[in-house]
């Protein structure tokens, strides 16, 4: 009888020691050595380092006597805190029976890894970034893996769905940036996104579906100059170059839009410039203005950009009978301004001034083209009258900068 239960008990210490070790050893989380993680609120599990696993020991509070478990606990080398709060946050020391053997634990309190807010930027046609932010702060040392897959895409055969291909890692760039990079991205290819957010009490992931194309959002143009064009009081001519981003290849063009306002009006106006150059003909004369550009992929992928710094500049303002000497010489000078465009002062001032056509809207135009319509004998008569000692061509039009 002894005997049989004698071997009982010896096998049911077997058996626990082998459960112990089998859950045993201190878990080995990553971040600073001797730290240990738990949650606030909920249960915290100790563990003795430096001793087997299924050692009995006794463990304190760092600098206090009170004994917190003793080695009858039946937990061997782990100390379970039931409801961890911040004041259990701290060092703990445990220690064998004999004293021989024991260890320093520090136990620091936070939360498990929340799923983390991704987004993802392009500024040009073949790379574009991630950057995350935690969407709840863990408080404990966290670090973020980053991958991506490009998904499906229509077969050769177009019919066909082709497996999503990867996960390659998403370098993150500088190291330690909440931002990772992908290179040499396809223009119309789906890539999913997977920034998942570790900490030592677990791991959460997020995934993004994202295409180059609709995050495509160039940098502002650069090196925009506004100057005042001679003779010309209601003009202004600007000019911008690409982003120093956006490589210039023939298919990944970029479209521009232009603003400008007197610094002291609140309004801007508008206009779509074809290429890097615009000329503005309706400024108002003697006004400092105000010019900014923005950019977007010419066929229209993605989003505007921001605007580009503002660039200022004054019409100029002498006009071009007051810079002439009065004689006969004004006659050579007009002649070779009227090569270039037509002046702006020596109008007849009963014809509308034709230029701003280009960047009005339709009822305006409308409207100066009935007004050219009714001054077409009176005004066209008087003008030729007035241009008659020097103009072969009344009113020059919008041949050049429209
Ligand atoms: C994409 O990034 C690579 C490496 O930084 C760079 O060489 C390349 O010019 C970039 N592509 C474009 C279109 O800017
Ligand atoms: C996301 O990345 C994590 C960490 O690399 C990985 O464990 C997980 O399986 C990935 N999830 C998906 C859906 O790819």
């Amino acid at each position: 009888m002894s005997s049989s239960c004698s071997g009982l008990s010896r096998f049911l210490v077997a058996l626990a020691i082998a459960l112990v070790s089998a859950s045993s050893s201190c878990p080995q989380a990553w971040g600073p050595p001797g730290v240990q993680y738990g949650q606030p609120g909920r249960s915290v599990t100790l563990c003795c380092p430096g001793v087997t696993a299924g050692t009995l020991v006794s463990w304190f509070r760092d600098g206090e006597t009170r004994l917190l478990q003793g080695p009858d606990s039946g937990l061997g080398h782990e100390l379970v805190l039931a409801r961890a709060d911040n004041a259990d946050e701290g060092t703990y020391i445990c220690r064998t029976l004999d004293g021989a053997l024991g260890g320093m634990v520090n136990l620091k309190l936070g939360y498990p890894p929340s799923r983390p807010v991704v987004s993802c930027q392009a500024a040009d046609y073949e790379n574009f970034s991630c950057t995350w932010s935690p969407s709840q702060v863990s408080g404990l040392p966290t670090r973020y893996l980053t991958s991506y897959r490009k998904k499906t895409v229509p077969g050769a055969d177009g019919q066909r769905m082709s497996p999503s291909t990867g996960p390659w890692p998403c370098p993150q760039e500088p190291p330690g940036a909440s931002r990772c990079v992908v290179h040499g991205a396809e223009f119309w290819s789906q890539y999913r996104i997977n920034v998942t957010e570790v900490n030592p009490l677990g791991a959460s992931t997020r995934l993004l579906d994202v295409s180059l194309q609709s995050i495509l959002r160039p940098d502002p143009p650069q090196g925009l100059q506004v100057e005042s064009v001679p003779g010309y009081p209601r003009r202004l001519r600007a000019s911008w170059m690409y982003p120093a981003s956006w490589p210039r290849q023939p298919h990944f063009l970029l479209k521009f839009r232009l603003q400008y306002r007197p610094v002291q009006h609140p309004a801007w106006s508008m206009v779509e410039p074809a290429g890097l150059e615009e000329v503005i003909t309706d400024a108002v004369a003697g006004l400092p203005h105000a010019v900014r550009v923005s950019a977007r992929d010419f066929l229209d992928a993605g989003t505007w950009s921001a605007w580009s710094l503002e660039a200022w500049g004054t019409p100029s303002t002498g006009s071009l009978p007051k810079e002439t000497p009065a004689g006969g010489q004004p006659h050579m000078h007009l002649e070779e301004e009227l090569q270039a465009d037509s002046p702006a002062s020596p109008r007849p001032s009963l014809l509308p001034d034709l230029q701003p056509l280009v960047h009005r809207d339709p009822l305006e135009q409308v409207a100066v083209l009935a007004s050219l319509g009714i001054f077409s004998f009176l005004g066209l008569a008087a003008g030729a009258l007035a241009l008659g000692l020097w103009s072969p061509k009344p009113v020059e039009t919008q041949e050049d900068f429209s």
